[in-house]
């Protein structure tokens, strides 16, 4: 049967995920959604679910949030056929919602820069992770360090290229985030849920996780629930007069049509609004067409400040390069 992405079959899918998206990041997530691609009776169930929640990563998710992480494709196998009906009402009842608190390093640099001090909106923010950038520990190499020394979050991100590392945290003022669906970092079951959509091995990205979830539970981010089609203008009325203000987000226009994401940009175009993007390429479309990543990227995500490119970076933060 066709799948929901790009007139696929779901065994087309999950093919593509196993071989262009696991492999060389998850070599189990590689052999349990390759095992799935080559077994029609798996691929009946999941055929059952909407198109949109047949997703490698939704399944996959849901049957580890409910029996743990399989040691290896057999025991997926049993675990899908014999439970189906209770993985099924999982990938029905949840999304594939992440929140990459790695992404604040190639974030930060950009912010630093802007005149202080800052008001922040992000939206998309999920569980509001990356509203806290300023708690965090960052080394840039070259003993470029700042933050907190005694965080227990530390984000390394690799300087490419041109610029130097930021000599300062921005001050943040006030911060608001704005979510269709806010991850209450106070809830257990919504937490591990989050926890689960880290894939299997990824150990720093679930460390680094698990160490932000531990700090915002003390003082949990402030993200309120609305659509950023609608919502952004009460949250704008809402920030101090004297901050820069700043709406910024990271991996969310995607999920927008784009015409929507041109109704977005109109919405933050203007001298009130310093607008900060971080989104796969083609995603903001930016007034001067960028010119093809360097080779050393492979895949990034473009930085944009207010519609214009200012950085390539890796999609969680790992290396951040200014063009
Ligand atoms: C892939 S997550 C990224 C979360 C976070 N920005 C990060 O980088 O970790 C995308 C987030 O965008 C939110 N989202 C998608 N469409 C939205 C909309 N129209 N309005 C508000 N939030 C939206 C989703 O609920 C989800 O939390």
């Amino acid at each position: 049967m066709i799948g929901a992405e790009a007139g696929r079959t779901t065994a087309e899918n999950y093919r593509r995920f196993a071989e262009r998206e696991a492999r060389g990041k998850s070599p189990l997530y590689e052999e349990l959604a390759a095992g799935i691609a080559d077994d029609d009776e798996v691929l009946a169930l999941i055929d059952t679910l909407p198109p949109g929640k047949r997703q490698p990563n939704l399944v996959l998710a849901a049957a580890r949030f409910l029996y743990g992480t399989p040691t290896g494709y057999p025991g997926l196998r049993a675990t899908l056929i014999e439970r189906w009906a209770q993985v099924r009402s999982v990938a029905l009842a949840r999304s594939t919602q992440t929140n990459e608190v790695g992404r604040c390093a190639a974030l930060l640099p950009v912010l630093a820069e802007l005149r202080r001090p800052l008001a922040l909106i992000e939206i998309g923010a999920s569980a509001g992770l990356c509203l806290l950038l300023d708690r965090y520990h960052y080394d840039y190499g070259t003993g470029a360090r700042l933050g907190p020394a005694d965080s227990r979050v530390r984000l390394d991100c690799e300087l490419r290229g041109p610029g130097t590392p930021p000599a300062h945290l921005p001050a943040i003022v006030w911060r608001v985030g704005l979510d269709l669906d806010p991850v209450d970092v106070t809830d257990p079951d919504a937490v591990r849920w989050l926890e689960t959509l880290v894939w299997p091995g990824q150990t720093t990205r679930l460390r680094r996780l698990r160490s932000a979830l531990e700090l915002a539970t003390v003082d949990p981010p402030p993200v309120v629930r609305g659509d950023l089609r609608t919502d952004l203008p009460r949250l704008v009325a809402g920030a101090p007069a004297d901050a820069t203000m700043v709406v910024f987000h990271s991996a969310v226009l995607a999920y927008l049509p784009a015409a929507d994401r041109a109704r977005f940009a109109e919405q933050v175009a203007g001298p009130d609004v310093t607008w900060i993007g971080y989104e796969a390429p083609g995603v903001v479309a930016v007034a001067d067409p960028p010119p093809a990543p360097p080779p050393d990227t492979g895949s990034a995500f473009l930085i944009t400040h207010d519609g214009r490119q200012v950085a390539w970076a890796d999609p969680h933060g790992a290396w951040l390069r200014r063009t």
